[in-house]
């Protein structure tokens, strides 16, 4: 990819577009980055169920990246709504690999380690998927739709992602944080849940690498080591210094039956087994991240006291 290449980008105002878009910024400097959200002023509207203004922008643009990220990525949004998960994840992604085929532009796509069925304790770029919830089905659906139509893409499954920062971080790190913040002292998480978390920052920075290399194709990507989502709230407690005020209680995923209704897989962590054997595997350890991550949180915290 030489440092001339336009790149488009969809869904770049969440959690991992910031990233996304500081990191490509960096090395190119043609760059239109699209969201239903315009939380930034580097964002234009691009809604991706919109097939005549996805045309419009890839005519505008021309571009010979399309990274797409743009997706629901609520678990019982998707649940409760599956029309929609279909209509972004599943026909927005469609619409995406259609074009970039008629423009000629290599697809970036990120997949999910939810996609697994949970049989195995880990799942390498090879296993076979077993999507059980709506948002996964619809993302498992994407990722067909990419390798269908192109044969310039690349697939990139993350797991659980931490990142964006307190204004965008949707996912777990913030949830635990939230609670830390509103002076919990007793918080409930569940053991039953295994994954491998994925920092934005490295994931980001990863693509930008492994593209360069033109070996096209379909990728695990997710932070080094695994864990439960005890193991990351007890790390996370313990990096904001707070581990003898803060008790973190091991619960089931029954305790959460209600509030988190979408069927997970008991485990869906990750091997990045091509990356490996490719030597192009750039993230890091999952504990390693979550220290440089937690820095903006303790900063927060630190001046909420003051
Ligand atoms: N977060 C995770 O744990 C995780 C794990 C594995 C893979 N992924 C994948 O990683 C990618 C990036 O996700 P993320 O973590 O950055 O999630 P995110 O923060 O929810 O970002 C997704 C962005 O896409 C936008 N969007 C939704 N519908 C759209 C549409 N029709 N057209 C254009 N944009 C639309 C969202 O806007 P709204 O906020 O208004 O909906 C949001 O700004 C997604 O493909 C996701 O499936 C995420």
């Amino acid at each position: 990819m030489n440092n001339e290449a336009k790149i488009l980008i969809t869904g770049c105002g969440g959690m991992l577009g910031s990233d996304v878009y500081r990191v490509f910024s960096e090395q190119y400097g043609n760059i239109v980055a699209t969201d239903i959200d315009l939380n930034e002023d580097w964002l234009q509207y691009l809604d991706v169920r919109d097939i005549d203004m996805c045309k419009d922008f890839f005519e505008k643009v021309k571009p010979s990246i399309v990274i797409h990220l743009a997706a629901l990525t609520d678990l019982e949004y998707c649940e409760l709504n599956p029309e929609e998960a279909w209509k972004t994840n599943a026909l927005g992604t469609e619409n995406i690999a259609l074009l970039a085929k008629k423009y000629d532009a290599t697809m970036i796509y990120i997949g999910t380690a939810g996609i697994f069925g949970g049989e195995k304790d880990e799942f390498t770029d090879y296993d076979t998927p077993n999507p059980l919830s709506y948002y996964a089905k619809a993302k498992y659906s994407g990722e067909c739709f990419v390798q269908q139509y192109l044969s310039k893409y690349y697939i990139f499954r993350a797991g659980w992602m931490m990142g964006g920062g307190i204004g965008k971080d949707k996912k777990f790190i913030k949830k635990i944080y939230n609670q830390i913040k509103e002076g919990k002292k007793e918080l409930f998480v569940v053991d039953d849940k295994l994954g491998t978390p994925t920092y934005t920052v490295d994931f980001a920075r990863s693509i930008s690498k492994v593209i360069q290399t033109e070996y096209y194709g379909l990728y695990n990507q997710v932070c080094g080591g695994n864990c439960s989502r005890l193991d990351v709230a007890n790390e996370f407690v313990g990096l904001m210094g707070l581990s003898d005020q803060v008790k973190v209680t091991k619960v089931t995923s029954d305790y959460f039956g209600k509030d988190y209704f979408a069927p997970r897989p008991y485990s869906e962590k990750l091997v990045n087994l091509k990356l490996i054997n490719r030597k192009i595997n750039f993230m890091r350890d999952w504990k390693v991240c979550l220290e440089e991550y937690s820095e903006v949180y303790r900063e927060d915290f630190e001046k909420e006291k003051k």
